[in-house]
């Protein structure tokens, strides 16, 4: 009797101790995310690059990366292309460990359909959610089978918070890219709307 109150004190002091430092945390990338996208409020900025015959291509499980996909699409006009997997991915508790060990064995998912073309674009838009600090599985699979041929490719990923090797890890696998600067976005609610928008559109004209 004693040891399982001994044993459910030591699950509550847990629990009450896993909420807390996860509430600290929240709390910590709420203040960075309002930091970030300060200096994007107000005003629409206006786009006025010309970026030429661009292509945005993506994988999003959840919606994230694909709403940024469509911002680049509305300013640049770009073709879109969406990779899709085999078999569909869901997110479920024992899908961070699936990930992990795909990351581990470079095991990833297999692909869907026809590869984009990637002849007569003058940009490529290259976007990926962050899953365990890396490109999403997806994506490392799509650039393990691509060869980019000096084109000019633009990096992007959605995360929660940290994005971590995304960006060295895209360039590491981006065979024969032409990388230019990316940007990246973390998960924001709606009152970030259009600061949103003027963080794409103020990247995307500094590309030209
Ligand atoms: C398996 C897995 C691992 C993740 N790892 C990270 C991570 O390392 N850092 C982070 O900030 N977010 C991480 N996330 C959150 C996603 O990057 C984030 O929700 C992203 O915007 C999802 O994009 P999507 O909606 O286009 O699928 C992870 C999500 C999943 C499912």
């Amino acid at each position: 009797m004693m040891m399982l109150k001994y044993v459910l004190f030591v699950l509550a002091a847990a629990a009450v101790i896993g909420g807390a430092i996860g509430g600290i945390h929240l709390v910590k990338v709420a203040h960075r995310n309002q930091k970030e996208m300060a200096s994007f409020q107000g005003a629409p900025v206006p786009y006025t690059a010309n970026l030429g015959k661009t292509l945005v291509i993506y994988y999003s499980m959840t919606g994230h990366t694909q709403d940024i996909a469509r911002r680049i699409q509305q300013r640049t006009g770009a073709d879109v292309y969406r990779l899709e997997t085999e078999e569909p991915l869901k997110a479920s508790p024992a899908f961070y460990a699936k990930v992990k060990k795909q990351l581990k064995t470079g095991q990833y998912p297999r692909l869907a359909g026809p590869a984009p073309e990637l002849d007569g674009y003058d940009v490529i838009f290259v976007g990926a959610p962050v899953w365990w600090y890396t490109a999403a599985t997806p994506m490392l699979a799509f650039l393990q089978q691509t060869d980019f041929k000096g084109k000019k490719v633009v990096p992007f990923s959605t995360q929660g918070s940290n994005y971590g090797a995304f960006f060295e890890d895209f360039e590491k696998n981006a065979r024969n890219a032409r990388i230019v600067t990316g940007a990246s976005f973390n998960n924001l609610g709606d009152e970030y709307n259009s600061a949103v928008d003027n963080k794409i559109t103020a990247w995307l004209n500094a590309l030209n």
